[in-house]
């Protein structure tokens, strides 16, 4: 039997349910364009969830988007885990027999995978809607950039908003996790952005030990409508157009869990204006 995959709360419904919104939106939006369709799902699972706060079924985003009533031209899904993957592929075979030509599914890293894709597809010709639906921090800034680069996919990104929290401590040691803080936001101003020198003198400072200059230590600055701006304002730096309507999904305790993100990457100020809007409408009302 196949084994589901646990995680996420009331939001994982939530989350679904926003992005087959807009994914059904993006069908019909598109159905006679000339361009071809793609959907990217880097983050596939086996299309089948069970919440860990309960025990509740879900029907997962692969097994949504490929019941769509309107039809992508091509599916492709990555997955790390080889089980996971072979299950998909399982379910794919058993309920969606008649699609198996028109979908790939990659056993790997979903930063690997995802360039290797991008990098097949010719953009002038095809259109693209991509997941991006991890645990925690494993998508790359260099993978947005390249998802970016293509200027024709549209994009939805549950950025790792707790992850990101824990890696900012108020004491600002955050030493251990900065390249990994590099790596998820794309650059280095978030120092400065979210810590400020520590106003209170301590016999610490007035004593400082041998290597600590007077005020070094640093405390944080930021609560997380702060953080979250900030997340946007970085996508919108190689985004073209991202939705100011992110919804962030908290946890049992109203602790920020993860901050879910709409961005274009298309130039057409057409494109862009049906996207948004579409996306808007979805996250004022879902
Ligand atoms: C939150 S789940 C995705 C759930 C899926 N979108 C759904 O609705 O059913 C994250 C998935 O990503 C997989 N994963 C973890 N790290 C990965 C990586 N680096 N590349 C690709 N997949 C990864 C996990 O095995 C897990 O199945």
């Amino acid at each position: 039997m196949a084994t589901s995959q646990k995680f996420g709360g009331n939001w994982t419904e939530e989350k679904l349910n926003i992005f087959t919104s807009y994914l059904d939106a993006y069908l019909i939006a598109l159905q006679n364009q000339k361009f071809k369709k793609i959907y990217i799902d880097a983050f596939a699972g086996t299309g089948e969830i069970e919440t860990s706060d309960g025990g509740q079924y879900l029907v997962g985003s692969a097994k949504r988007a490929l019941a769509s009533e309107k039809k992508f031209d091509h599916y492709y899904f990555i997955e790390a885990d080889s089980q996971k993957a072979g299950e998909l592929q399982d379910m794919i075979n058993s309920e969606f027999p008649q699609m198996r030509r028109i979908v790939t599914i990659f056993c790997g890293d979903a930063n690997d995978k995802l360039a290797e894709i991008i990098s097949n597809v010719d953009w002038r010709f095809n259109r693209g809607l991509l997941f991006l639906d991890p645990y925690a921090t494993q998508v790359n800034w260099t993978t947005l950039e390249n998802v970016a680069q293509t200027k024709s996919i549209d994009v939805w990104y549950l950025f790792p908003f707790s992850a990101l929290e824990r890696m900012l401590p108020k004491n600002g040691k955050y030493d251990k996790w900065e390249d990994c803080i590099d790596r998820l936001l794309g650059d280095s101003g978030w120092r400065e952005e979210f810590y400020k020198k520590d106003p209170q003198m301590t016999l610490f400072d007035l004593f400082p030990e041998p290597g600590q200059s007077d005020g070094e230590r640093m405390v944080k600055d930021a609560n997380p409508e702060h953080i979250k701006e900030y997340i946007l304002a970085r996508l919108g730096t190689i985004f073209p157009c991202v939705s100011k309507h992110a919804r962030i999904f908290r946890n049992s305790r109203n602790s920020p869990m993860f901050l879910f993100c709409f961005a274009i990457a298309s130039e057409s100020p057409k494109a862009q204006g049906l996207a948004l809007r579409m996306a808007d409408h979805i996250l004022k009302n879902k």
